[in-house]
């Protein structure tokens, strides 16, 4: 920055700022409508763009212009483009214009909602927003919802109330360890459930031991019988089952596990359900889709991620939670600087007291603009539209006769893996070629720099996944990523061995 963009010992000039937001507020404009033409993914080498930054800061202002320079000369080649519309990795996401615009305001304003005092109208549009949220998934009244940074974070907190609603465990005063007077706590989740719930236990202090992962069926959906002989069995062993983590949409092949019945065994046994539906819950925004949230009314908490499948720039993780008292029971402390007449008298909720952090970002402007920008039903025919790009590239790969599906695709994600016919060989042989076959393929794939695909491993099988999810994402980009499959598979000749 030039001296004469600055006040002295202050902040940047409102001219300057005025000058160099119109750049910015061009630039982005720029990008929305040209990031196609980037390489999708970043095609740095490791350390690649860390040896192009001083290791040490700069003493003197520099000129913003130069800092923009390098942001387009050092930076931007070394970034993955979630915005573009051939990212079809992990979940595709959107950076939609209106949450850009709320993202921009929420900077300016750099509020701090840690208290209803520390900005009212942070606290209040939270509350309306994700209550906006909740009618439109369908899920009743009486839900508290708040936004977490990522559903990880949402599922400790969930994780953390149940814990705190086993009674008699006052692991708040006493924690766990070195503890002979309480059990082992168990918590229960499918076999495809996201890695955050363990991760999340480990935090919590239960360890990984303290997650059982039960089986699921050909669809990989949780099997309910399973789940209720392990909780009988743990019980007869001598631990304390005290949560079921249900998924709708597993981070695989987004299954949907049958909450209904998990629900009736989470009542019958007293245990906490909690629904993980980061990804796939967003779809009941759909009105006839509904469905995939059957059973979610009698959970104790459910995640959805509006930064997922909902447009709003990351991060935006909305957690909904039916006992508020339990939550507030698992994280409340208040130190004497923060107490306020209102939040004492409970007139007004403090944030701060529903999970781990204390300063809070005002993401729930971003989220308002997006579902005002859209609204309820511009939001459904969008995502309405993913699945259709989703079961079209579904119905490509099973008219193929060298490609196969690998799981049915209830939402906009597809699993598949080239399967060229003839192979030769025992099917071990067969199983061990087609996974060397689709790592290579993923390879070459992605190396195009026009699409960006991930994979998993279904049943010890290498998968290709497909996720639509953007909303620069149209027919035709799914049609050249089906095109550039089709070219690398004829060109590999991986042999058999
Ligand atoms: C089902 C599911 N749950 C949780 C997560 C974690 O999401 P976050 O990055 O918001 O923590 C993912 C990530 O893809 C997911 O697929």
């Amino acid at each position: 920055m030039t001296q004469a963009d600055l006040t002295p010992l202050g902040d940047m000039t409102p001219e300057a700022f005025r000058r160099y937001g119109h750049q910015v507020v061009d630039w982005i404009a720029n990008y929305l409508s040209d990031v196609g033409q980037y390489p999708v993914l970043a095609p740095v080498a490791p350390g690649e763009v860390r040896r192009q930054l001083p290791a040490t800061p700069p003493a003197r202002p520099e000129s913003l212009e130069q800092a923009l320079a390098d942001f387009e000369r050092v930076i931007l080649p070394g970034v993955t483009h979630w915005n573009h519309p051939g990212f079809f990795a992990y979940f595709a996401i959107t950076g939609s214009a209106p949450g850009i615009l709320g993202e921009m305001l929420s900077a300016a304003l750099n509020v701090n909602g840690m208290l209803w005092r520390t900005s009212p109208a942070l606290t209040e549009l939270e509350e309306v927003v994700l209550d906006w949220l909740r009618q439109m998934l369908g899920l009743p009244e009486g839900l508290m919802g708040i936004i977490m940074d990522t559903a990880s974070v949402s599922s400790l907190c969930a994780i953390a109330a149940a814990r705190e609603a086993v009674p008699g465990l006052r692991v708040r005063e006493e924690g766990l360890a070195g503890r002979a007077d309480v059990p082992r706590l168990r918590l229960y989740c499918s076999e495809q459930a996201h890695s955050s719930i363990e991760k999340d236990a480990i935090t919590l202090g239960l360890g990984r031991a303290g997650v059982r992962k039960i089986p699921t069926d050909a669809e990989f959906r949780l099997d309910t019988e399973a789940l209720a002989a392990a909780i009988a069995e743990d019980r007869r062993a001598g631990w304390q089952p005290f949560c079921v983590v249900a998924t709708v949409g597993t981070t695989s092949t987004t299954s949907i596990d049958p909450v209904p019945a998990i629900a009736s065994i989470c009542r019958r046994e007293g245990l906490w359900l909690h629904v993980d539906g980061a990804y796939g819950g967003m779809a009941a925004i759909i009105p006839e889709r509904r469905d995939v949230l059957a059973g979610c009314d009698r959970a104790d908490s459910i995640v959805v991620n509006p930064h997922k499948w909902l447009f709003t720039p990351i991060d935006c993780s909305a957690f909904y939670c039916r006992r508020p008292e339990v939550l507030k029971r698992a994280f409340s402390l208040v130190p004497e600087y923060l107490r306020t007449a209102e939040g004492e008298a409970e007139s007004v909720r403090d944030l701060m007291d529903y999970g781990v952090q204390l300063g809070r970002r005002f993401r729930a402007l971003k989220l308002w603009f997006v579902i005002r920008a859209f609204g309820q039903e511009g939001l459904a025919a969008r995502l309405r539209e993913h699945i259709r790009l989703g079961q079209q590239f579904a119905a490509w790969i099973d008219a193929s006769p060298d490609f196969e599906r690998l799981a049915p695709v209830p939402f906009s994600t597809v699993c598949f893996r080239a399967h060229p016919r003839d192979l030769g060989g025992t099917s071990e042989e067969v199983e061990a070629h087609l996974n060397r076959l689709n790592e290579a393929l993923l390879e070459a794939v992605n190396a195009t720099g026009e699409v960006f695909l991930s994979h998993t491993k279904l049943n010890g099988r290498y998968t290709l996944r497909l996720a639509v999810g953007n909303l620069r994402t149209t027919e035709a980009h799914v049609a050249r990523a089906w095109e550039i499959l089709q070219e690398k598979i004829a060109q590999l000749a991986v042999p058999a061995s």
